[in-house]
């Protein structure tokens, strides 16, 4: 029973594998935050500890005082004596903010119940999590809120979120409601956060928590390049195999606040996650609810590397859904970096053909191919195809494209509308905007008003029209510019406020249906490469466009930094021409191929340019990688060597029972007068012999994972190895 209600503490005790997190109802009926870290057999203990405590305070009576300002609260309010930042604010119709939440009642069942209209993490049988839920009132004010609360049995995950219902007879308008708020007594932490830009994504970094307030977030509309929806509390010198982290990510693709306020005397953080309140607000009417997203908090006592397996296998197995949850995924080329909007349909064929004889499973049309759409100018709405570029229609190529045995993506920016379009010049009024303002363009586009809809029905209509006319196996969404005058003329002025949550329900309503209606196809989410990489759209989409970086030496920080939550079966990750187009870099192309092979694996060039050492190297590394797939899809993930530490980076992907693994090792700037480079190994069973192929001899884990791999010395630049091991036997001999 993952949940236990201790009755005569009044103590919740939520209990996942390795860790407990546990809350009581306590003074006054407030929901007082207990402990959350590694797992208890007994929380009631803690009950005890806390009273003996008190009991023995030796300090005089004035001083023993109980301030709600100091309690640790699960849901804190504001207004009635807590000075920190609440979790939930309430704008009533006498004009005061002020509210207090004490414990009604409480649910215990097994299972997990979906949220209405939001990606969230899901279960297969009841038997796979218990759910908690609380309701909390304010009869001052008739706000209840249910807290809900998920333990999963086989992860050390559990998710919360928040319903807030209007119980009384006027309307109550919110103005801040969180996901998630927890009160944690650690005196020393580090605030780790993955910030970033474009073609720089998700690269670590690394604070240490000092009173006052750190906070990241995204008012862009989306989640964003700059920070990622995800921060972690970790113990200080915490590393990949040590360490306690207590994570928090949130299942949701807008804008967001992740934040801790520290307290003067690091007596106390609180941490909380959801919904930025600056570009909120949500109007209640009388028995209306607002749910929030969900929040998903990891605790791991084996540092780094624990928290990421955490997230990668709950990601990979409970919140990604579909037909290509379970699947290998396969090799694409994409003919952006190949031609960008230059080609014709003869092109596409000639690159599609090349591709097949390099072992490539799909051809995918990037933008440029529909309305009259030459530059970055026009045409976003017009989905039809470019009369000069594709005179025959989109069937007429997919079929050249299928009968080469290939299967056949396509490019859409379904979001978004040209103000150089029959679109926009037949609905002027379906994008974002307000009214008698200027419409600020980004790459030259509006944003559709996703809140409306007819839009919505227009967008499912065109998806889905283009799927069908053209026999698509696979949709790269792309959604390119953040939100501005976030306005709607479909909304009265006092829900104006409502728009950007709003937008984030609409894409998702529009995702739910195109993506039960097409089970078939794969879609690979894009936001000027991992602009919107989050939990909310892995729920829709099962990988990403990780980068438009597509450098070699620069994604290896972008997938290290990205491999903290996101499983590498998630990141598009493609092989690209040199000088790269982003960085102006040279790179071996045995290293551009090594880094792809780490992720989703493709191409983003033209084969028709590559030499023939070049193409042999392609089919060679085509081949291992379908070989290999399984393991960097499905394995478990291992951080070995950081490339935020120095030139070298290496990456482990090892089979969940221990019988096979690869190893990926790169050094950037190798010396050849530097000893050999030695990568302790992780993930293998220490009894067990592994055939190594690559060094022609055979290992016990034991060896490998104590002592280490030697990595033989290369010469030049970008050094790239992958070393594949087998489980061959148990014991000692060879
Ligand atoms: C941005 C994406 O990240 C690129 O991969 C490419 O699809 C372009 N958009 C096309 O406009």
């Amino acid at each position: 029973m993952p949940i236990i209600f201790h009755s005569d503490e009044r103590l919740f005790h939520l209990m996942t594998p390795r860790s407990s997190y546990v809350f009581r109802v306590g003074h006054d009926g407030l929901l007082e935050h207990v402990y959350w870290g590694a797992r208890l057999e007994d929380a009631s203990d803690l009950v005890r500890l806390a009273r003996a405590c008190e009991r023995l305070d030796a300090r005089p009576e004035h001083m023993r005082t109980i301030d709600i300002g100091s309690l640790r609260l699960e849901y804190p309010s504001y207004g009635t004596g807590d000075h920190r930042d609440p979790a939930y604010e309430v704008l009533q119709p006498s004009g005061s903010h002020a509210s207090q939440l004490v414990y009604e009642s409480h649910q215990i069942r097994p299972g997990k119940p979906p949220l209405p209209g939001l990606p969230a993490f899901y279960v297969e049988s009841d038997f796979e999590a218990d759910t908690l839920e609380i309701s909390l009132v304010d009869p001052a004010i008739s706000l209840r809120v249910i807290l809900s609360y998920t333990a999963y049995r086989d992860f050390d995950l559990v998710c919360r979120h928040a319903r807030l219902e209007n119980a009384g007879t006027e309307p109550l308008v919110l103005r801040r409601a969180l996901s998630a708020s927890v009160d944690l007594d650690l005196r020393e932490a580090d605030f780790v956060q993955l910030s970033g830009a474009w073609i720089r994504e998700r690269f670590i970094e690394r604070t240490p928590l000092s009173p006052g307030r750190h906070e990241i977030m995204s008012r862009s509309g989306a989640s964003g390049h700059k920070h990622n929806p995800f921060f972690a509390l970790a113990a200080p010198h915490t590393t990949e195999d040590r360490g306690e982290v207590r994570a928090f990510a949130l299942v949701y693709s807008g804008n967001f606040l992740g934040a801790c306020e520290t307290e003067p005397m690091r007596q106390n953080v609180r941490a909380q996650i959801g919904i930025h309140p600056s570009d909120f607000s949500w109007r209640l009417e009388p028995g209306e609810r607002f749910v929030t997203p969900e929040a998903a908090l990891v605790y791991s006592d084996e540092g780094w590397g624990g928290m990421s397996r955490t997230f990668h296998r709950a990601i990979r197995t409970r919140l990604c859904r579909g037909t290509y949850r379970d699947r290998v995924r396969p090799v694409l080329i994409n003919n952006w970096e190949a031609t960008y909007f230059r080609f014709d349909e003869e092109d596409l064929v000639e690159i599609a053909q090349q591709a097949r004889d390099l072992g490539v499973e799909m051809f995918v049309l990037d933008d440029g191919w529909f309305g009259q759409r030459d530059d970055d100018h026009t045409s976003l709405g017009d989905w039809w195809p470019h009369p000069r570029k594709l005179p025959n229609g989109l069937r007429h190529l997919a079929d050249r494209i299928h009968a080469l045995g290939l299967r056949f993506g396509i490019w859409m920016e379904p979001e978004m509308v040209s103000p150089k379009s029959e679109l926009y010049r037949e609905h002027p009024d379906w994008c974002l905007h307000v009214a008698d303002r200027p419409r600020s363009e980004r790459r030259h586009q509006l944003m559709l008003d996703l809140t409306r809809e007819d839009v919505r029905a227009f967008v499912v209509d065109a998806v889905s029209r283009v799927i069908e006319e053209g026999a698509v196996d696979y949709i790269k969404w792309d959604m390119n510019r953040p939100m501005t005058e976030v306005g709607s003329a479909a909304l009265p002025p006092e829900r104006q406020r409502e728009v950007a949550h709003r937008y984030v329900l609409g894409l998702y309503e529009i995702l739910e249906t195109l993506t039960s209606r097409f089970p078939h196809v794969l879609f690979e989410n894009c936001a000027s490469g991992g602009g919107r990489f989050d939990l909310g759209m892995l729920h829709y989409m099962p990988q990403t466009w990780t980068s438009d970086n597509t450098d070699a030496v620069s994604r290896l920080k972008i997938q290290h930094g990205t491999s903290l939550v996101y499983p590498p079966v998630a990141m598009g990750a493609h092989v690209s021409a040199v000088p790269n187009h982003q960085m102006g870099r040279v790179t071996r192309f045995a290293l551009r191929a090594g880094v792809a092979m780490c992720g989703n694996f493709g191409f983003e060039l033209d084969p028709r340019r590559l030499s023939d050492a070049e193409r042999r190297e392609a089919r060679q590394a085509v081949e291992r990688y379908k070989a290999l797939r399984h393991l960097v899809q499905f394995g478990d993930f291992y951080r070995l060597l950081s490339p935020f530490d120095g030139p070298e980076a290496a990456w482990m992907f090892a089979a969940e029972d221990g019988s096979e693994a690869l190893v990926a090792y790169f050094c950037t700037y190798p010396d050849p007068l530097d000893p050999p480079a030695r990568v302790v190994l992780r993930g293998l069973r220490p009894e067990a012999r592994y055939a190594c192929e690559a060094l022609g001899e055979s290992f016990r884990g034991d060896a490998l994972m104590r002592h280490g791999l030697v990595i033989p010395r290369q010469m030049g630049d970008g050094q790239a190895v992958l070393i594949h091991l087998k489980q061959i036997g148990e014991g000692d001999g060879p």
